[in-house]
């Protein structure tokens, strides 16, 4: 047995250990019981004594350099061991980047929210409408100057019906009466379209969300009930008095603006009505058996208002500055 070979051996291999299950084998190979370096030490007393001499001091100096060497390595495998699985608490916290929902979709799931809290139904509709139900069947036939108000784009026809980017997501009270059965009340929230010149409050696209209830009863008084609920809710903890101004929409009659005074100001945030007994005929209802409201609103405007955003076009930007404050 060859005290510098196992010297040589046993230290390049708890060197290269890169581990402490690895150290703690090369331990075991060399100072275990059954280990080489063990077995050395045995066989001493089987020499004879002049080799005793020179060969038992070297090997038992072996013995405990070893050991220190691999209670050594121990110690920087545990400290490498507790950082990996122990990070340091006491590092000053830092934000994590995360990705979030953009603004207006935030807004979008909190008016969601509301409203099938107050047991609405939510329904969507085609972005890109047949001009039937944009405007015809909502009692806006091509004649009139109502149609004025709606500039769009209007898509090439295909077939026999004139399409068009819905300007509003009314169209769907319609759609929603033909396949289902009153009593029901239903929000229709979406993208619509307007062909007019961008500012600060008017851009191409918005996020219109549009309501109707329909029974045998409702009446405008639910229909106050049920928008000083919602608003009440989608600004919460805020004082709001609520103003309602006659107005005019082909679709209701009578139809109202709805004002809330927030901060001391009167703001326009919605047009409604009951529900206009020419639209119940194009849905295939008879209006002397059914009534009730309809709205439609802006989601931008509310927003814009809620967190005070100057520019309806901040939304459609893109711009990280802006969206990264929500
Ligand atoms: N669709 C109307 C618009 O885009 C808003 C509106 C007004 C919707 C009155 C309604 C309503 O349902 O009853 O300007």
């Amino acid at each position: 047995m060859d005290a510098r070979d196992i010297r040589n051996r046993a230290f390049a291999e708890a060197e290269n250990a890169a581990n402490a299950d690895a150290l703690e084998r090369v331990r075991v190979k060399y100072l275990g019981r059954k280990g080489e370096l063990t077995q050395a030490l045995r066989s001493l007393k089987d020499l004879p004594l002049e080799k005793k001499k020179e060969e038992g001091p070297e090997l038992q100096g072996l013995k405990r350099e070893l050991e220190e060497f691999v209670e050594k390595r121990l110690v920087t495998f545990g400290k490498e061991w507790k950082k990996e699985r122990h990070p340091d608490l006491t590092v000053p916290a830092k934000k994590l980047k995360r990705g979030h929902l953009h603004p207006l979709s935030q807004v979008e799931r909190d008016i969601r929210r509301i409203f099938t809290g107050l047991n609405f139904s939510v329904a969507e509709g085609p972005e890109l409408e047949t001009e039937y139900y944009n405007f015809d069947a909502l009692n806006i036939p091509a004649f009139h100057p109502a149609r004025e108000m709606w500039d769009t784009f209007w898509v090439e026809k295909e077939g026999s019906e004139t399409l068009l980017m819905r300007t509003h997501t009314s169209p769907m009270q319609v759609r929603y009466m033909e396949k289902n059965k009153p009593p029901f009340q239903v929000i229709v929230p979406g993208r619509v379209s307007r062909y007019e010149a961008t500012d600060q409050t008017h851009n191409i696209h918005f996020l219109n969300i549009e309501g109707l209830m329909v029974g045998k009863d409702v009446t405008l008084a639910n229909f106050k009930f049920v928008i000083e609920e919602f608003f009440h809710k989608f600004f919460a903890g805020k004082k709001i008095e609520f103003r309602y101004r006659p107005s005019y929409f082909p679709f209701v009659e009578p139809g109202v603006e709805v004002d809330i005074k927030l901060k001391g100001k009167w703001l326009e945030v919605m047009g409604a009505g009951m529900v206009h007994p020419r639209v119940f005929e194009y849905a295939h209802y008879n209006p002397r058996d059914w009534q009730g409201f309809a709205f439609g609103m802006g989601a931008e405007r509310l927003a814009m208002i809620k967190y005070n955003i100057p520019d309806i076009r901040l939304f459609y930007s893109g711009d990280l500055r802006f969206i990264r404050q929500f």
